[in-house]
């Protein structure tokens, strides 16, 4: 992983303050990832169930990667009430296929705290797959509050709010082909703030903003 201070496109410059993962070491990254899935879940009945929004990008170039056969499907997920840590999870699309004695990758944009992926697990579960594996772009290991890892992890990154290659701030930056740090001004434009959800408000709050781009490196996960 390089040290070097990578500097966003220019015309992406004003709003990010600098590149944590660039577009080429994703793209080697979901290279690897997607061996590694295809040896694993060779010759099963495989389900792959993406939680929305933030995987899309992630998830339309791991799947091209995978030369399996396999079915798609989404859940949604969105947290209301407070803002804070506690806030409680809804489920605003559900799953359509049935997974019952197959196979199922869970695919995320990132594990957190672990409270999103934790709720869903357990609710996957009762729908008694054969079997359950978590595939994450980004895990932030230093925030986790429930005892969940993913078995195969993208990079694991530092305490920093990132956006890009499918994560958002206020719903911008989705877009971006790399993941970024945004300039701290962003944080505080009177434009985003009434658009942030409470779940990113909070994030936003604990997460480190402070620009430290050597200690910021992430690194490529190895699955368990
Ligand atoms: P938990 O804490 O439940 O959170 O593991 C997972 C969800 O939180 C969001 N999240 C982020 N979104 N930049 C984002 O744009 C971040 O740095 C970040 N950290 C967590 C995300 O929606 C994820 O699915």
């Amino acid at each position: 992983m390089p040290k070097r201070v990578q500097k966003p496109p220019r015309h992406w410059r004003k709003e990010i303050d600098f590149v944590l993962i660039s577009q080429e070491q994703i793209a080697r990254r979901v290279r690897s990832l997607a061996r590694q899935i295809e040896k694993d879940f060779a010759g099963r009945d495989l389900v792959v169930v993406a939680l929305l929004n933030g995987t899309v990008v992630f998830l339309a170039d791991l799947l091209r990667q995978l030369s399996l056969p396999l079915r798609l499907d989404f859940i949604g997920v969105s947290s209301y009430g407070g803002g804070t840590e506690s806030a409680e999870l809804v489920f605003t699309k559900e799953l359509r296929l049935d997974v019952s004695g197959r196979d199922v990758l869970v695919v995320d944009d990132i594990l957190d705290t672990g409270k999103t992926l934790a709720q869903v697990r357990a609710k996957l579960q009762k729908l008694r797959p054969r079997r359950m594996r978590i595939c994450v772009l980004l895990d932030k290991p230093s925030r986790r509050v429930e005892s969940i890892n993913a078995h195969y992890v993208g990079f694991e990154i530092p305490n920093q709010f990132v956006v890009g290659y499918g994560l958002d701030y206020a719903e911008r930056y989705r877009n971006l082909p790399f993941v970024g740090v945004l300039h701290p001004a962003m944080y505080k434009n009177p434009d985003f703030i009434p658009l942030l959800s409470l779940k990113k408000r909070s994030l936003l709050l604990g997460a480190r903003t402070a620009t430290a781009p050597g200690s910021a490196a992430p690194r490529p996960s190895a699955s368990p």
